[in-house]
């Protein structure tokens, strides 16, 4: 059993970037608690981070030709504005989490508005990193009762 994680663009920066809204943790660090986690629960975890929407489109259309059950997504700025990537979770079919480190509806108005929810299982915005172990907890569990 696989799951995915995608990092969109700027969250290589972690740790330095905007911290009040974005927090102290590392995209590595972030990364290391979740392979961890899924690990314990015999779940291989890969996580994938790109500035280019091309490069994560890419790798949302290779998921087709791969077994990978549940896919972990933070599409970062990409979110507001990319029909590309909505298209490819679409077409690959394989179901998702939204999440988002700070709460986006609590900021500016172009935050508010997203390509991917209404196609996601769920969403996860405002609680920092531990939304990624939450949706990490959701997913491992949707695993294994399937
Ligand atoms: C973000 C929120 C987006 O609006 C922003 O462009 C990001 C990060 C978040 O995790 O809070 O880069 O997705």
């Amino acid at each position: 059993k696989s799951i995915l994680v995608l990092h969109g663009p700027n969250l290589n920066l972690l740790g330095l970037r905007e911290p009040q809204h974005y927090g102290n943790a590392t995209l590595d660090s972030i990364n290391q608690t979740l392979t961890n986690k899924a690990k314990l629960a015999n779940i291989t975890l890969e996580s994938f981070q790109s500035n280019a929407e091309a490069d994560l489109v890419d790798k949302i259309q290779s998921i087709a030709t791969k077994s990978v059950d549940f896919v972990i997504i933070n599409p970062a700025a990409f979110t507001h504005t990319s029909v590309a990537m909505r298209d490819a979770l679409s077409a690959v079919k394989v179901p998702f989490i939204e999440v988002h480190l700070s709460n986006v509806f609590a900021r500016e108005a172009f935050r508010h508005h997203s390509y991917f929810t209404d196609i996601a299982v769920g969403i996860i915005s405002g609680l920092g990193a531990k939304g990624y172990e939450l949706a990490l907890d959701f997913a491992i569990e949707k695993i294994n009762h399937s």
